[in-house]
């Protein structure tokens, strides 16, 4: 099938909705999810959204608190910038629908998260993203200009690659003329030309054996932004959050909000002790690099797989009440939060890096936007302040829709795009030759590019890489293609991205912690 569309959204989550509503008003829009369209890691976030609402809170303080966490590689006019247009996007989100907790008098109930000096952290409940993607799919659904494409999966950027150019990443004039979308009712490729491309495929978690990220978040835009010569950066510093739920077996692991230690959660060991005080002065609300390395360093000390976060002395009522989701969870296995302690272990979380782009989400590559968690925006230097993620995505999305809006009517669809060509490929039916390598692939980073690194940890990395690279391209160019395929190629590409990036740091700063180079931060 061949489509045209003013606006093809690549993401279905905060960034690609929020950005879909805005352009709608001006052309027709298409969003493809790989999944259903509400599976993202926006339905998923905890804790909720920071935003300086009341005094004594201040723009001055939140900008600090994100350059802190940010360890000195933070754009400060970028931090400024979100930080201040930040609350005008909340507005439009309630308006949207979109329901915050409020206290009695009616002002918003604020949490307290890692790193942040105020509370400041809109939620609901703690399921705030359920319900920040509930209203905003609701609307979604009923803009008559929008059209959502459910389990499409978006193989790869159409630019002057597929009109038979020889395109370098030095060259000036690379341009996005849509994508080439595996349609899952015909099992075939369909080319959408757009006049201008939205990536808001989330993270990239999913290169990690353990991760809070669902099983969409596999770093496809970022690879696919890689493969189509746009600059991606930053993509060493991938945040661990410090306490997910330690269940064997679990995916995507469960989290444990950061909200609940700004509630008073305690962290101990195996030993029934405290440790923070050993790690930080700010204890369980340091930066969660510092938190999540403590948790390491005390489960190495003692040989154990998980701590605990202690919420036992704690008012048993409001525990309940404003962390329902937790409760329950864990009651479903066994533990009840005001009674027993719940053991934790980190778990990859957020992409700190990716697709480099300007203050309106415009990528290197003409045409193509990005925004969300595949983005590299400079907000959030070498590790992300808790809660800045869903700000990020709803300021740059209207930045982004902004500037679609006065560009898209001078842009020609290019209708001399061939479609994809799939003659002499064989079918490849040994699903083992890419779930095996997937599995393999996610032990090397779990092993050698985790929350520890060093400089022959990372060069294992990346020779074994080199070799699944190599068995994975010879797969994928003889092969028709099917999706495990596709994500398996992704995944390395962006695992050769992390460790690329890792080794090129010659230095220990925020999320990048090496032991071979001295900590400047
Ligand atoms: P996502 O919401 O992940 O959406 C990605 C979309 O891209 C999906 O629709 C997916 O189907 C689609 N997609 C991906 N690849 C393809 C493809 N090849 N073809 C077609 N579609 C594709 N941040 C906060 O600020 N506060 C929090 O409290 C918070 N809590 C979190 C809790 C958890 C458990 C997790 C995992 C993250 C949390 N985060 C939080 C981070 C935040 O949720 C994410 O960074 C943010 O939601 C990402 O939004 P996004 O729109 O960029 O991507
Ligand atoms: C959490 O609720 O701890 C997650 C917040 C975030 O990732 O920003």
């Amino acid at each position: 099938m061949r489509k045209e569309i003013d606006f093809l959204v690549i993401g279905s989550g905060i960034a690609g909705l929020t950005y879909a509503l805005k352009v709608a008003n001006y052309g027709k829009v298409a969003v493809v999810s790989k999944a259903f369209a509400d599976e993202t890691s926006t339905k998923y976030a905890q804790g909720g959204i920071a935003t300086v609402m009341y005094s004594p809170d201040s723009y001055k303080k939140h900008i600090e608190d994100t350059l802190v966490a940010g360890a000195g590689l933070c754009d400060r006019e970028v931090v400024e910038m979100v930080v201040s247009e930040g609350r005008d996007r909340i507005e439009e989100l309630i308006a949207w629908g979109t329901d915050f907790d409020r206290e009695n008098d009616g002002n918003y109930a604020l949490g307290r998260e890692g790193g942040h000096s105020e509370n400041r952290i809109l939620h609901h409940k703690d399921t705030t993203g359920k319900e920040i993607i509930r209203a905003l799919l609701k609307r979604a659904k009923n803009h008559s200009n929008i059209e959502l494409f459910e389990g499409y999966f978006a193989i790869d950027l159409i630019t002057q690659h597929h009109l038979g150019k020889k395109v370098t990443r030095h060259d000036k004039d690379i341009t996005c003329f849509g994508a080439y979308i595996l349609n899952p009712q015909l099992n075939k490729i369909d080319t959408i030309l757009s006049k201008i491309t939205m990536l808001a495929t989330g993270g990239s978690g999913n290169v990690y054996r353990t991760t809070t990220n669902p099983v969409v978040a596999t770093g496809d835009g970022i690879a696919m932004a890689y493969r189509a010569k746009a600059v991606v950066e930053n993509m060493e510093f991938i945040q661990f959050h410090p306490t997910s739920l330690y269940n064997p077996g679990e995916k995507p692991s469960f989290l444990i909000t950061e909200a609940l230690r700004g509630f008073g959660g305690i962290l101990r060991n195996h030993k029934g002790e405290k440790f923070m005080h050993k790690y930080d002065d700010r204890l369980e609300l340091a930066p969660r690099d510092i938190v999540t390395r403590a948790i390491d360093t005390e489960m190495k000390k003692q040989g154990r797989s998980h701590v605990f976060l202690d919420c036992t002395h704690l008012n048993p009522n409001e525990l309940i009440s404003e962390f329902p989701g937790i409760y329950a969870k864990c009651l479903s296995i066994g533990i009840d939060i005001r009674n027993d302690m719940i053991p934790v272990v980190p778990a990859a979380h957020y992409t700190c890096g990716g697709i480099n782009v300007n203050k309106y989400g415009q990528t290197t590559v003409s045409n193509l936007y990005a925004s969300g968690e595949c983005s590299s925006t400079g907000l959030h230097g070498a590790n992300r302040l808790a809660s800045n993620s869903l700000l990020e995505a709803i300021v740059y999305s209207h930045r982004a829709a902004q500037k679609s809006i006065q560009l898209f009517r001078n842009i020609e669809f290019k209708r001399e795009v061939p479609d994809w060509d799939d003659t002499g490929l064989i079918l490849n039916e040994e699903l083992i030759l890419i779930t095996q390598t997937q599995r393999e692939l996610q032990n090397i980073m779990s092993s050698y590019v985790s929350i520890v690194r060093s400089d022959l940890r990372l060069q294992r990395a990346l020779d074994r890489l080199q070799l699944i690279y190599k068995e994975t391209e010879d797969l994928y160019k003889k092969s028709i293609l099917n999706r495990e395929l596709c994500v398996l190629r992704n995944l390395i590409n962006v695992s050769y991205l992390i460790v690329k990036m890792a080794i090129n740091r010659k230095e220990s700063v925020g999320l990048h912690y090496s032991i071979d180079y001295p900590k400047i931060k």
